[in-house]
């Protein structure tokens, strides 16, 4: 025993209500339908692996003048506020970093939240009240649902990209919020933004538009897709994870400074749990100027993603669903997804599994995130992987396979 541990006491057992739900997962998912293994427990990885589950899209880990600026940062730490940003003072650097972002996105003001979960959630729960209802493509991220249970309003879930679906809901459920996502976690789908401005005025609603798969990535300098097609004066709210391109640790939220004081004072996440560290801010500070100069960066994580769909595509994998640099190899059922992912590893290739709740249940898929930074030679193993596998995989027999040659009838 070193000094500084204990030796822990017998645990406190747990009443039956808990116990049967943990049976669910240990039991009845691990045990039973996945033969004793985890979803995401990878094998092994060698160092030539090609690692295809994070979200660093434009490959900003490691930046040295990010880094640089972040260790500036710690170094002038002393003192620092550890405090909910309700506190923060006109001017703070908070302040400054959320006008910066704003502008970079084109909005007038903006708030930082604790990460892209704690701003959909707040902006969700000061939006909408008990009653009212959120119309939300049923791929929208979880953080947007969460947001609608924390209102207590009514979530009306509209068919994927459907828009006939979600005017009829409309119809049915009258004025309220829609809340989408502009580039879709699951399967690299882009929501018809466009349409969705059009029956957003035509109703009366607002709307929300999560970009964190987006922003960094696509539009001008990295300003999202909103940006991108001119929406910014006629979309609500834009959120964003900024673990993904901006490879830090935080959310946003684009507003107005009127309704960012609104939200201060009514955003439970805001309010109940700490802001964000000044080393962190300077992370997003230095980022700023370094996405915006990405161009060529983004022009090769969009190269990447046409090369391996086509060539997917090609091999009899249903990649149709997206278009962008997240790409879903649905098997559907879970130990097939399982079986998958470990047959890609095997070849070099680690992808995420993706089961529910991030998906329907029958509906599990191993998910490709590409990143600006693959070569030549890591592209052509990710295909060769695709073909190797291609049998053991059972791809002709998938539900994704069957709906592909369905399409192709009509
Ligand atoms: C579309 C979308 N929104 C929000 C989030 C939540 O972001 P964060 O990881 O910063 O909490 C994610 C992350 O998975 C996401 O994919």
């Amino acid at each position: 025993m070193t000094r500084a541990s204990i030796q822990p006491p017998p645990a406190a057992r747990f009443p039956d209500f808990v116990s049967r739900r943990m049976d669910l997962h240990y039991v009845t998912r691990i045990a039973q339908l996945l033969g004793g293994e985890h979803p995401h427990a990878w094998q092994p990885r060698p160092a030539d692996a090609v690692f295809l589950a994070g979200n660093d899209y434009l490959c900003l880990t490691g930046e040295p003048a990010l880094v640089g600026a972040q260790m500036r940062a710690l170094q002038h730490s002393q003192g620092e506020m550890l405090m909910s940003a309700v506190y923060l003072q006109q001017g703070s650097a908070q302040h400054r970093l959320e006008r910066r972002l704003a502008r970079f996105m084109g909005a007038e003001d903006g708030v930082l939240a604790q990460s892209g979960w704690a701003a959909n959630v707040g902006l969700v729960q000061t939006l909408a009240a008990p009653g009212v209802p959120v119309y939300l493509d049923m791929q929208a991220h979880a953080s947007l649902w969460e947001g609608v249970q924390s209102a207590g309003a009514l979530p009306v879930p509209f068919l994927h990209n459907d828009m006939d679906h979600l005017r009829r809901q409309l119809q049915r459920h009258g004025r309220g919020l829609i809340a989408v996502d502009a580039l879709y976690s699951t399967n690299g789908s882009i929501a018809p933004l466009a349409q969705l401005a059009d029956i957003a005025e035509h109703s009366g609603c607002m709307l929300i538009v999560d970009e964190s798969h987006s922003l960094g990535t696509h539009g001008p300098r990295g300003a999202g897709l909103v940006a991108a097609q001119g929406l910014g004066g006629r979309v609500h709210f834009r959120t964003a994870s900024l673990a993904k391109a901006f490879a830090g640790r935080a959310g946003f939220i684009t507003c107005s400074s009127h309704f960012k004081g609104y939200f201060l004072s009514e955003s439970r996440p805001a309010i109940f749990s700490s802001c964000l560290l000044g080393h962190e801010l300077a992370w997003f500070d230095a980022a700023i100027d370094f996405i915006a100069a990405a161009d060529d960066r983004r022009a090769a994580l969009r190269r990447h993603a046409r090369a391996l769909r086509e060539d997917l595509g090609a091999l009899g994998y249903n990649v149709s669903d997206g278009s962008e640099q997240i790409i879903a190899l649905e098997p559907g059922p879970e130990p097939k997804t399982l079986a998958l992912r470990k047959l890609l590893e095997q070849h070099g290739v680690y992808g995420a599994m993706f089961c529910a709740p991030a998906t329907p249940k029958n509906r599990s898929l191993v998910r490709l995130t590409l990143n600006s930074g693959l070569d030549r030679a890591q592209l052509a193993r990710i295909v060769h992987a695709c073909e190797q596998i291609r049998d053991a995989a059972g791809v002709e027999h998938w539900s994704s396979t069957r709906r592909l040659r369905r399409l192709a009838l009509v």
